[in-house]
């Protein structure tokens, strides 16, 4: 079965890029995927301490809630993450779990030098942001950020879906066009793996 990992990376339950995932997961669930829901606000995640503890096994030598992510992404063939804009770049939240994935890097490039992608190609990712202005750079640098974050964890960026002029918590409900442009990505992301 294909299993997915959909990341809620705002400190809004509710918020837009919330709901937005809510719908892709549904997406995918419908098409017969496994999905676990990781909401980054609800786990105890230390920052990146940067003592490379994982240098060896790549492993992160940090025991906090990460180490269940580590493990759900490694079994995953499949990463939906959603954050919001936070300074033109993805939230607090987000950054901790993404520096923390350095640890894949480490396995990846240092250990095992080769693809952990499961099956015969690489993981799929999937991202979705929002922010409230409309600049035409809103997204460039967390575009490239998440690229490279996505490369790190042997993912290819298959689509983003990114929104503009999405303020106040539950503004996305006035544009069901998008969310049912986020529940179409979900099950085209697992027709895309199973059709691999
Ligand atoms: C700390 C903070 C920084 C923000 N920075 C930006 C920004 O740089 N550009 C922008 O367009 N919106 C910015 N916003 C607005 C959010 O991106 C916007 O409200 C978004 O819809 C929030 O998504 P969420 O409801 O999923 O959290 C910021 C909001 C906060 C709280």
């Amino acid at each position: 079965m294909t299993k997915v990992v959909a990341i809620y990376g705002s400190p809004r339950r509710k918020g837009n890029t919330a709901l937005l995932l809510k719908e892709a997961v549904q997406g995918a669930r419908e098409m017969g995927a496994e999905v676990e829901e990781v909401v980054l606000r609800d786990l105890k995640m230390s920052p990146c301490l940067e003592i490379y503890g994982c240098k060896n096994s790549g492993r992160c030598a940090i025991q906090d809630d990460f180490q269940k992510v580590y493990e759900s992404l490694l079994v995953s063939h499949a990463v939906i993450l959603a954050s919001p804009i936070f300074f033109y770049a993805v939230s607090a939240h987000t950054k901790i779990l993404m520096d923390r994935c350095q640890s894949l890097w480490v396995r990846k490039h240092w250990i095992e030098a080769t693809s952990s992608g499961q099956g015969p190609s690489r993981r799929k990712g999937l991202f979705i942001s929002a922010g409230a202005t409309r600049g035409k750079k809103l997204f460039d640098g967390t575009l490239l950020s998440v690229r490279y974050y996505f490369e790190a964890i042997d993912c290819e960026l298959w689509k983003s879906l990114l929104y503009r002029e999405l303020d106040l918590e539950g503004d996305v409900l006035k544009h069901p066009e998008y969310l049912e442009e986020a529940r179409r990505a979900g099950s085209d992301l697992i027709r895309a793996i199973d059709s691999n």
